[in-house]
């Protein structure tokens, strides 16, 4: 399993220090204990541009279980796009993952699937791992359309992404009425979802590279839900935001991942 923190835009460069100092001194030596009959998990931490150099300081001496990411970059490379970030500046701070297609970059900075496509080829040609995400909203649900927009979105994101690219991939699933809203999707909903991002993948690709890709849930995700989510036959991790903010929540969920049956 693996579980990222999305941060989002919270927590100034102090409080991001304070953060993941307290989160890898509980978790690293948790991770590392993971038995045969226990849960493995990875966690990513995602904060704010700003904040990368201070908590990639922390996880440093830390064992590798927990990694660093970053919410977007730009597709370019060395040039005049004042304001942007781009993969290879992510990469040299040590930058492992990051966010690609979330929502709020779609509805607020005009992402769509084509700019995202773009982002994904800088990331993995700098060896930063992707995790696209992808989900429906709340009318595209009601209107029956939750397969067609994410067969859209996963066609239009892999457009020329090899398999062997395709497997540092990682897909979040993350329906727009979920997010912040404290209403997860049922274990059903996810399930259902979930199982489908894997037919296209395997359709796209073939069996093997969809079951190599990993499909996390986000969306609510909670210390009151992680364990039953957890237990999804297709989800492989959460992407977490509102949880991740507040040390002693996002332990909890670490846990209950940690807990649940390998
Ligand atoms: P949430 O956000 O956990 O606060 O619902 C998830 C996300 O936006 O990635």
């Amino acid at each position: 399993m693996i579980v990222v923190a999305n941060w989002k835009m919270f927590h100034t460069p102090s409080q991001a220090e304070m953060l993941s100092k307290s989160l890898v001194s509980t978790l690293s030596p948790k991770l590392s204990q993971v038995t045969n009959d226990s849960q493995a998990c990875e966690v990513v931490i995602c904060p704010p541009y700003v904040s990368l150099e201070r908590v990639k300081t922390i996880l440093s001496p830390a064992d590798s279980s927990i990694r660093l990411g970053a919410q977007d970059l730009h597709w370019e490379e060395q040039s005049a796009r004042t304001g942007k970030v781009s993969a290879d500046m992510l990469a040299d701070l040590g930058v492992a993952y990051v966010i690609l297609g979330h929502s709020e970059q779609r509805e607020y900075f005009h992402e769509n699937n084509s700019s995202v496509n773009k982002k994904i080829k800088a990331a993995l040609s700098n060896n930063i791992k992707a995790i696209i995400c992808v989900g429906e909203s709340i009318e595209q649900r009601e209107m029956g359309k939750v397969n067609d927009i994410i067969n859209k979105q996963i066609l239009e994101c892999f457009l020329g992404i090899s398999k062997e690219e395709a497997i540092k991939c990682l897909i979040a699933y993350e329906p727009l009425w979920a997010i912040g809203t404290a209403k997860a999707a049922t274990s059903s909903e996810v399930q259902e979802v979930h199982a489908y991002i894997r037919s296209v993948l395997s359709d796209l690709y073939d069996h093997e590279t969809a079951t190599k890709i990993q499909i996390l849930y986000g969306g609510s995700v909670k210390e009151e839900n992680a364990a039953d989510l957890a237990l999804i036959r297709d989800v492989d991790g959460f992407l977490v935001g509102g949880a991740s903010l507040v040390a002693e929540k996002f332990k909890a969920i670490i846990m209950a991942v940690l807990s649940s049956p390998a």
